[in-house]
């Protein structure tokens, strides 16, 4: 397999990309330090929550002190809905985006027109690292709106000086229409809605390989480096990886360089990160894996304090860019872990084997339920179209061998016939759980 080679343009690079170590931990702490501050004189939620715990912004001395802190979760946010976490008016704020608020109140984001401008800048930064260049043209396909993965998209491809097509998620036929007429060299979309393209493109007889794309800014869920190598191979295009969140800003906190793709390059400069034991909440040494706990350091609109993300990832020392950290691929979410029969398991270790399985698709969703007094496991996944009821019997007999080998647990495995998994146009739904039902 040979993918479109991409120019190394170091001379494009942010100067924070070029900052040692030292460098940036110096400015980490000035800037930490100010976001305390921030936080507490006008946050009415930190001002309580430091007072409480015996902190105060003077405290804040050196990067460790940063463990101090009290935490922050998503039910503060919600707590203090709308806008109580803001840290300037709210006449103040340029934009708000908020998360969809599976249960109850959604939790709201604010942004400063210095947000913004921060916001772009991290996403051109993200961009140039996937090997995008100013001129090119970028096709959008996360959802514009609330959530903050189209915008974010937009607004960092235009700052970079591409050309940008906002064509938000859905409509597929729409979307491999533009594809195929206006030659996109990169696209931005769910890696899960991406294989719904490449799948539709192929029943309409374009060969994926033939298209204009030659990277993809693939994120706003967990992937594997399975996903990766069949989207690589099928597509002749390069996979790169975007992390972000809301509550820290949106798509761009993190994103893989593609000249290593070992992981993601953390924009230390504005996040500081830590990972945490999520049982015991005490902290873990890099290279071990836990849940990421972030600081947002230069939000002006909402400072954001250790916000506990769920995300289980490990913190490994930089490469492509040698002052800062890498996240590993994340695992998944800790809400996103199914025990069965006493065992863990991720959707993405389902994902890693089912894309080892010849003759399997990578569409797949793990249901769960409770017939007695036990969780069960099934995996539905759609076969390769045209498999016979038997080939799809012998598949789904693999594929449950291999999890009990590789994973420990039983699950029952269904192979449907093409389109019989739900698919979605954003994030995938990975576990339908119908324990309750
Ligand atoms: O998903 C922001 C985003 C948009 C990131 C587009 C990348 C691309 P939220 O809707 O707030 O924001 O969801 C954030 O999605 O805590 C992770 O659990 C998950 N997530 C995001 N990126 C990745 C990734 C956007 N690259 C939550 N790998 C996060 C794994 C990811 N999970």
């Amino acid at each position: 397999m040979t993918l479109p080679e991409i120019d190394e343009r170091p001379d494009l690079h942010d100067e924070a990309e070029t900052w040692s170590v030292d460098q940036l931990r110096a400015h980490q702490l000035e800037r930490l330090q100010s976001c305390v501050r921030r936080a507490y004189d006008g946050v009415d939620h930190y001002r309580r929550r430091l007072d409480a715990h015996g902190v105060h912004p003077d405290d804040i001395t050196s990067l460790d002190d940063v463990r101090r802190l009290p935490f922050t979760t998503k039910a503060d946010l919600r707590d203090n809905y709308p806008f109580g976490l803001f840290a300037v008016p709210r006449e103040q704020c340029v934009r708000v985006h908020a998360s969809s608020g599976t249960t109850g109140r959604p939790t709201v984001v604010g942004y400063t027109q210095g947000d913004i401008d921060t916001w772009a800048t991290l996403v051109a930064r993200s961009l140039r690292a996937a090997g995008t260049r100013p001129g090119d043209l970028v096709h959008v396909a996360y959802g514009y709106g609330l959530f903050t993965g189209g915008l974010g998209a937009h607004y960092g491809a235009e700052r970079l000086g591409c050309t940008v097509v906002p064509m938000s998620g859905g409509q597929t036929d729409k979307q491999i229409q533009l594809i195929t007429d206006f030659g996109p060299r990169v696209i931005m979309v769910t890696p899960s809605y991406f294989l719904s393209l490449v799948d539709a493109m192929t029943e309409k007889g374009i060969d994926p390989a033939d298209t204009s794309l030659q990277i993809g800014v693939f994120g706003a869920e967990p992937w594997t480096e399975g996903m990766r190598a069949e989207i690589e191979q099928r597509c002749q295009m390069h996979a790169t990886d975007i992390f972000g969140l809301s509550e820290m800003m949106g798509p761009g906190v993190a994103q893989e360089c593609v000249e290593t793709k070992d992981g993601l390059t953390l924009w230390e400069d504005h996040f500081y990160p830590e990972i945490i034991d999520p049982i015991t909440e005490e902290p873990l040494p890099d290279g071990e894996e836990g849940e990421l706990v972030l600081t947002a350091m230069t939000r002006e609109a909402m400072p954001v304090l250790r916000y506990r993300t769920r995300d289980l990832t490990r913190l490994l020392p930089g490469t492509a860019r040698p002052g800062m950290r890498r996240l590993a691929k994340i695992t998944g979410r800790s809400d996103d872990l199914m025990i069965v029969r006493g065992v863990n398991v991720f959707p993405t270790q389902i994902e890693e084997l089912v894309l080892a399985t010849p003759g399997l698709t990578p569409h797949f969703q793990c249901i769960l339920t409770r017939p007695g007094r036990m969780d069960q496991l099934t995996i539905n996944v759609e076969g390769e179209p045209g498999l016979g009821s038997e080939d799809r019997n012998r598949l789904a007999g693999e594929l449950g061998k291999q999890i009990k080998d590789r994973i420990g647990t039983t699950a029952q495995v269904v192979v449907l016939a093409e389109g019989g998994v739900e698919r979605s146009v954003g994030k995938a739904r990975r576990i339908v759980d119908q324990r309750d039902a």
